[in-house]
């Protein structure tokens, strides 16, 4: 029984060695592959528990293995739940402080993770968020909130990603 709980404990420490490790910045820093859709915010994994249990259920399969995290079907299911979270984010024009949140940033990390990690170039249309169609923005025409207010929201919570999505419209 002791035999078995050791090797349990150096299977998850040999583990954590290899893990993909995702430099998402801000006061989190880095964390594991496991932790990457552990967001703060847990009304957001509720709100999109659809995408976001899948995504997770599929990091949980992957366990270790980068190949398998950077796959395109598990990073295709991140994304997912990311954008979920993102479309929540603005659709209930909150905030997060949590740098994992819907975000561009956290996704465009991952990849860079993957690079690092197992060589692995995930093409960017994997990981790139969009603004739902019908979304009345700041270009809209029908403004629910000021214009100036919520651009600024959604720049400083989602970061450079999203300045560079609205840019594109
Ligand atoms: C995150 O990990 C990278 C490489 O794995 C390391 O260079 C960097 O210093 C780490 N950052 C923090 C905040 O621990
Ligand atoms: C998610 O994060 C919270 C606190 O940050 C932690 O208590 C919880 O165990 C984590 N859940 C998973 C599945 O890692
Ligand atoms: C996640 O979604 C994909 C495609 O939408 C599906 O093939 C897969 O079975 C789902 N996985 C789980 C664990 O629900
Ligand atoms: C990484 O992959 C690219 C092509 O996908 C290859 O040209 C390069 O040599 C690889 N680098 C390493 C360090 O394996």
């Amino acid at each position: 029984m002791r035999s078995i709980t050791c090797l349990f404990a150096l299977l998850l420490l040999a583990g954590q060695a290899f893990a993909l490790t995702i430099d998402v910045g801000g006061t989190l820093g880095n964390v594991t592959a496991s932790d990457f859709l552990n967001v703060t915010d847990t009304y957001l994994l509720t709100d999109c528990q659809t995408q976001c249990n899948n995504a997770t259920a599929m990091i949980n399969t992957c366990a270790t293995n980068d190949q398998c995290l950077c796959g395109p079907s598990t990073v295709t299911a991140i994304t997912s739940c990311q954008q979920c979270m993102f479309d929540d984010l603005i659709a209930k024009f909150a905030e997060s402080t949590d740098p994992r949140a819907g975000s561009a940033t956290a996704l465009t990390a991952y990849a860079a993770a993957c690079l690092a990690s197992v060589n692995i170039t995930v093409p960017t249309s994997y990981i790139t968020l969009t603004l739902a169609p019908d979304w009345d923005g700041p270009y809209g025409v029908h403004l629910g909130v000021p214009a100036t207010v919520l651009t600024v929201a959604v720049g400083t919570l989602l970061g450079g990603g999203a300045l560079l999505l609205l840019s594109n419209i």
